[in-house]
C-alpha cells in the first residue's frame, strides 16, 4: 500500500510495539487514537514486511496472534479442525495476486470461486452427531476455544436434531444480532441508564459470553447463519456453492432462510472482473442489509481443490476477504465539548450537527486529545468527516480547512469544567488531567460508573444514569456505599418505583461474589486492564497477598512490567484505596479466588513458564501445551529470564538462541517426553 516504508528490522520491531499498542487502546481501553482505516493500512505494512522478511517475524508480532483467549467460565475445547482467519484484500492488485497464486497453486488458468458475505459477527463451530446437536465452541484463539453448547442451544433458529444419515458434521458459521434488535436491545438499556452497546458485534459477544443460558434466553434477537463444512463423514458436499442448499435442505440456518434480504447473496464468480462486479453489487445493498457485514468473502468453489493446499499458520490459501472501507460523512462540527474521565484525563468531544452513517444518526464523536485536534487542524463550525468502522464510538477522520469564516484554533480550557481545579499536564503525556482525584465530582461519578459497568461487576440494572442520579442526592459517594441503599433511598429518585427498586437491589445482591479478577477490574487502578488483573489475581490467589507483595514480587509476574507493578503497588498501599477497598468487604463483598488449575505437586512442569520451539515429532503444539498444562505449567510465547525451560524441537527458530544467551535451561524432546512422564 506504500503507506510507510519498514527498512530496518528495528524499524519492523517498532512498527508491531505500534500495533499492539493501538490494539490494547481499541479493545482493552476502548479508547482508539487512530482510525479503523489508519490502522488497517499499518497492519497492512507489516503484513507486507513480514512477507518480504520472513527471518523478522517474531512470535510476537500481531500478525501471530489472531482472536481472542477463551472466556472465563467455560470449558476449553480444543478445535479438530482449527478455526482459522482469512487473508485480507483492500485493493484489485491484491485480489488479482490472490486469483494468480491460487492457479498457480493448481496449474490451472481459471477456477471458479465462490462469492458469499462477510458477516461482522462471531465465529462458532457447532458439531452434529449421528444428527444430534452435541457441541458448539468459539473461535477462541482458533485452536482452542469455549464450550458455549447451552448458550448456542437458546438461539431458535440453531436445530438441536438434524433430519440425515450423517454420522459427523461440523459446521461453521457466526452468531450475530440483526440490526433492529441491535437497535432494540439498545433502547432498552439506554431506558435502564446502562452502557451502550458500541455494535451489535459486541452486543452479540456480550450476549454470548453470559454464563447464564436462562439469562441469554431472555435477550431477543441473537441468530445465526452457517457458511461452511468442517468435518463431515461421509463425504456429501464437494463444492462451496451447494454448501447453503445442502446445510438448508438439513434445517440449519443459511442466508437462504433469513427474511428480508434485498437479494441473493452469494454467486458464483470466475474471474477477477466478476470478483468486483460482485463486490459491487453488495456494497450497493449494504445500507439495506438487515444485519452488519464488513466485506465479503471469496472461496475457491471446488472443496477438494481447496484441501488439497495445506493451509498457512494463519489463513487457508484458497480464500480470501474483500473488506469494505469504513464508512464516513461529512457534518458540521458544532462545538468543541470537553469530557472528564474516571481518572482525571480531559478528552475534547466534537459536538456534530446530528448525521446519518452506517445505519444509526451521529451527534458525538471523540477528539482524542488536544494534541490530535491541533495536528488535524480541527475548528469548530468547521465541516468535518466522520467515521464509523465497523463498530465503536465514530471518529473525526479530518477537517475541511477551506470552510469559510473558520474559527480561531481551539484550545483545551484552563480548569476542570467539573470542579474548576486548573488542569495539569505532564511533559511526556498527550493528555490534560484535573488532578483534584478525590475531590472531583465527575471523576467520582466516572470511577463509581466503572466500578459497576462491563470492565467492573457489570451489575444489572445499574447504569451511569442511575449512578449520577444516586450521587447527586448524596447517596452514594463510594462503591461500598451502593451495597447498602435500601428500597426508601432508591424511591427518593425520580422514576424509581417497587419494581425497578427490587432489580435495583436484586442486581447488587448478584454481584456480591465477583471473580478475585473482577474485583481487581473494578478497583480502576491505573494501567490494570482485563490482562493485568487475571495475571495479579492468579499469582496473589487473595486480596491479602496483594497487600503483602512488593513491587519486586509484582514485576516478577509474567507480562507485567516496572510501571504497572509500581502503579499496583501504590495502589495497595493507599489509605484511601485500602479503607474503601475493607468497606466493600464489610458491605459483604466476597472475591472468589482463582480457580486453582490442577497441578501435578512436585512435577517439575508445576508452576513451571515453558517455551515451545521447532515441530516436535509425538505431538502437536497444541497437545503439547496441554500436557504441560496438566501438570501445572505455562507455555508463553517469548523466552525471558523467567522462563524456567525452552523445549526445542526440529528446526528452532530465534528462540533457542536467546535461551542460551539467557541461560535458560533448554530441554530435547526426549528429554522433554521423560520430564513429561507418564501424564496424558
Ligand atoms: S470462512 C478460514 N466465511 O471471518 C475460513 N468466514 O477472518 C474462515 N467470517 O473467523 C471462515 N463471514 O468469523 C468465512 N462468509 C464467511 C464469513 C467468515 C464472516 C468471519 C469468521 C472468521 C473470520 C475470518
Amino acid at each position: 500500500m506504500g503507506v510507510r516504508k519498514v527498512e530496518t528490522k528495528a524499524e519492523y520491531e517498532k512498527l508491531c510495539d505500534e500495533i499492539w499498542h493501538h490494539n490494547r487502546l481499541y479493545f482493552q481501553e476502548a479508547k482508539p487514537e487512530i482510525s479503523d482505516g489508519a490502522f488497517d493500512a499499518l497492519v497492512t505494512v507489516l503484513e507486507e514486511t513480514e512477507r518480504d522478511h520472513p527471518e523478522w517475524v517474531s512470535p510476537t508480532s500481531p500478525t501471530q496472534r489472531v482472536g481472542e483467549k477463551p472466556l472465563e467460565g467455560f470449558a476449553e475445547i480444543v478445535h479438530k479442525e482449527p478455526m482459522l482467519s482469512l487473508e485480507k484484500a483492500f485493493q484489485v492488485d491484491e485480489l488479482t495476486a490472490f486469483y494468480d497464486r491460487v492457479c498457480r497453486l493448481l496449474d490451472r488458468n481459471h477456477l471458479e470461486f465462490f462469492g458469499e458475505l462477510k458477516m461482522d459477527g462471531l465465529a462458532i463451530s457447532a458439531i452434529y452427531q449421528n444428527g444430534q446437536l452435541v457441541q458448539a465452541v468459539t473461535r477462541g484463539d482458533g485452536h482452542v476455544g469455549s464450550d458455549i453448547t447451552q448458550n448456542v442451544k437458546t438461539i431458535k433458529e440453531v436445530p438441536l436434531r438434524i433430519s440425515s444419515d450423517i454420522e459427523l458434521l461440523e459446521v461453521r458459521g457466526e452468531v450475530f444480532l440483526p440490526t433492529k434488535s441491535f437497535e432494540r436491545m439498545n433502547a432498552e438499556r439506554e431506558k435502564e441508564g446502562l452502557a451502550l452497546w458500541a455494535n451489535p458485534r459486541n452486543a452479540a459477544a456480550g450476549s454470548l459470553k453470559l454464563l447464564d443460558p436462562r439469562e441469554l434466553a431472555k435477550r431477543e434477537g441473537l441468530t445465526c447463519v452457517f457458511y461452511g463444512i468442517a468435518q463431515q463423514t461421509p463425504v456429501k458436499v464437494h463444492k462451496q456453492h451447494q454448501v447453503f442448499q445442502f446445510l438448508h435442505s438439513l434445517g440449519l440456518p443459511t442466508w437462504i432462510s433469513f427474511k428480508g434480504l434485498p437479494l441473493v447473496p452469494y454467486r458464483l464468480v470466475k474471474s477477477v472482473d466478476d470478483m468486483i462486479s460482485f463486490q459491487d453489487t453488495i456494497k450497493s445493498i449494504r445500507p439495506s442489509l438487515p444485519f452488519a457485514i464488513d466485506g465479503v468473502v471469496f472461496k475457491l468453489d471446488s472443496l477438494d481443490e481447496a484441501s488439497s493446499i495445506p493451509p498457512t499458520i494463519k489463513h487457508p490459501r484458497t480464500a480470501i476477504a474483500w473488506k469494505f472501507g469504513a464508512e464516513q460523512v461529512w457534518t458540521r462540527l458544532r462545538e468543541i465539548t470537553v469530557q472528564v474521565g474516571r481518572t482525571g484525563v480531559i478528552t475534547p468531544v466534537a459536538e456534530l450537527e446530528p448525521v446519518e452513517l452506517a445505519g444509526s444518526t451521529i451527534s458525538r464523536a471523540t477528539l482524542h486529545n488536544e494534541d490530535e485536534v491541533h495536528r488535524k487542524d480541527i475548528r469548530p463550525n468547521d465541516m468535518v468527516l466522520i467515521e464509523k468502522g465497523g463498530d465503536v464510538i465514530p471518529k473525526v477522520v479530518a477537517s475541511d480547512h477551506t470552510t469559510p469564516n473558520r474559527a480561531a484554533p481551539w484550545h483545551m480550557p484552563k480548569e476542570c469544567p467539573a470542579c474548576n481545579t486548573p488542569l495539569v499536564k505532564d511533559e511526556e503525556e498527550v493528555a490534560w488531567r484535573c488532578p483534584n482525584r478525590t475531590g472531583c465530582p465527575e471523576q467520582t461519578i466516572r470511577s463509581l460508573a466503572h466500578f459497576v459497568g462491563k470492565d467492573g461487576l457489570d451489575i444489572e440494572h445499574i447504569g451511569e444514569k442511575l449512578i449520577r442520579a444516586l450521587f447527586e442526592n448524596g447517596l452514594v459517594k463510594h462503591p461500598s456505599d451502593l451495597f447498602h441503599l435500601t428500597k426508601e433511598n432508591l424511591f427518593t429518585l425520580e422514576g424509581i418505583k417497587e419494581k425497578s427498586a427490587e432489580n435495583i437491589l436484586s442486581g447488587l445482591q448478584a454481584a456480591k461474589n465477583p471473580s478475585l479478577e473482577t474485583l481487581i477490574m473494578a478497583l480502576g487502578i491505573r494501567y490494570v486492564g482485563t490482562g493485568t488483573a487475571k495475571r495479579l489475581a492468579e499469582a496473589a490467589g487473595t486480596l491479602d497477598r496483594l497487600q503483602e507483595m512488593s513491587c519486586v514480587d509484582f514485576e516478577g509476574i509474567e507480562g507485567i512490567g516496572h510501571e504497572v507493578a509500581s502503579a499496583v503497588h501504590d495502589a495497595f498501599h493507599d489509605s484511601l484505596f485500602l479503607a474503601e477497598l475493607t468497606a466493600l468487604l464489610k458491605a459483604g463483598v466476597t472475591p472468589r479466588p482463582p480457580e486453582k488449575r490442577e497441578v501435578i505437586v512436585g512435577h517439575p512442569f508445576a508452576h513451571a513458564s515453558i517455551v515451545l520451539t521447532g515441530t516436535l515429532s509425538s505431538m502437536t503444539r497444541t497437545e503439547a501445551a496441554k500436557r504441560i498444562e496438566a501438570c501445572g505449567g505455562s507455555v508463553t510465547d517469548t523466552v525471558s529470564k523467567k522462563t524456567s525451560y525452552v523445549v526445542v524441537g526440529e528446526s528452532p527458530g530465534s528462540k533457542l538462541e536467546k535461551a542460551r544467551k539467557l541461560g535458560v535451561p533448554v530441554l530435547d524432546e526426549a528429554e522433554f517426553l521423560k520430564l513429561l512422564g507418564n501424564t496424558s
